[in-house]
């Protein structure tokens, strides 16, 4: 049977330059400042976002939790969008490991949190409160569906957070979907802010790994918390070089996924029953919602996998569909048509 796996773009295997990259890697113990191939793609990641230095972990969530831990000690507070991925899917893991008090405020259906309410966020300087530390945007904004934060509306929102002293950090799991979606550069979108966390292991489709770029200073101490975190990794040029591969191979190409995403997101909303809110198929990613009675997205999920169509159900009445380099023209015309046979019944 066919299987067409838009459940995430994180589903990607490395491609056959990636395979021979790995293969003829060098390496050294990384813990010692000592792997090549893993010094040239973070050199590459700081230049990419503009920024003077970079640190590869094994993941996103090590990657936003050691930013976080670096901005933050115990009993500071962060500021960030109540759908944000380190929000609700990352486990909370800076106040479970860290004492870091999270301050969640709306994500407008844009994906932007409103200038006021983060300034209505922002803690006085008083005993009694937590003291604001750090704004936390996400861009793209996986649960809003994959929509993007424009420099001007990330320069205003940062500008808030600066003016009382806080640092800005930026969960850029998908800058890059971001910026070839924007036709920029990822550092015009890095630029107003202190720290990025992007990754290599999504839609670019490197196996493993994620880099965090910020300042000398601020990626030295997150060096001392990823080695707390076990993120210190030995011959880590295996992994980079596939990044670096990504990085240089796997961009420009992104733009596809966007388009196809736009297809299946046109597609879908032309299905009885079924709804996208087509303003926010921006990058790759479709989050849609079942209006048809009696069907849940659960069981809806269950009759599509049935057909090989694989996606995740993200809440009680939302799904979400994303694309990434493995899936194809004829793919999107498949998925459509088990949505639209699966819908008529
Ligand atoms: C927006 C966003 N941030 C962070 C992460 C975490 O990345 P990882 O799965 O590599 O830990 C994800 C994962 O999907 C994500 O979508």
């Amino acid at each position: 049977m066919k299987t067409v796996d838009l459940r995430s773009d994180t589903v990607t295997k490395p491609t056959p330059e990636m395979r021979k990259a790995m293969y003829e890697a060098e390496v050294g113990d990384d813990v010692m400042r000592e792997d090549p191939t893993v010094r040239r793609l973070e050199e590459m990641a700081a230049e990419r976002m503009g920024k003077e230095d970079a640190m590869l972990v094994p993941s996103g969530t090590m990657g936003n939790l050691s930013s976080l831990l670096t901005h933050c000690g115990r009993g500071d507070e962060v500021i960030l969008g109540d759908k944000a991925h380190i929000f609700n899917h990352e486990q909370k893991g800076a106040s479970a490991l860290g004492g870091v008090v999270y301050n969640p405020i709306p994500n407008q259906p844009d994906g932007t949190l409103r200038l006021e309410d983060i300034e209505d966020a922002i803690q006085p300087d008083d005993i009694h409160v937590a003291r604001s530390r750090l704004l936390a945007l996400e861009n793209t904004q996986n649960f809003c569906g994959g929509v993007v934060l424009t420099p001007k509306y990330i320069r205003a929102a940062s500008n808030v957070a600066k003016s009382h002293g806080l640092s800005v950090h930026m969960d850029g799991a998908r800058i890059f979907n971001a910026a070839v979606a924007l036709g920029i550069e990822p550092s015009e979108l890095a630029a107003p802010v202190d720290s990025v966390m992007f990754c290599i292991s999504k839609g670019l489709a490197a196996p493993i790994g994620s880099l965090v770029v910020g300042t000398k200073a601020f990626i030295e101490e997150a060096r001392r918390i990823r080695k707390v975190l076990g993120g210190g990794m030995r011959q880590a040029g295996v992994i980079a070089a596939a990044g670096i591969v990504a990085l240089n191979t796997m961009v420009d190409r992104l733009a596809e996924d966007h388009r196809r995403a736009r297809a299946l997101a046109e597609g879908i909303d032309a299905i009885p029953g079924l709804e996208v809110d087509l303003k926010t198929v921006q990058t790759n990613i479709v989050v849609f919602r079942l209006t048809k009675p009696g069907l849940t997205p659960d069981r809806l999920v269950r009759m599509l996998a049935e057909k090989g169509v694989l996606l995740f159900a993200i809440g009680k009445d939302t799904l979400r569909a994303v694309t990434h380099y493995e899936i194809s023209d004829e793919d999107i015309d498949y998925a459509l048509s088990v949505f639209r046979e699966l819908m008529a019944d």
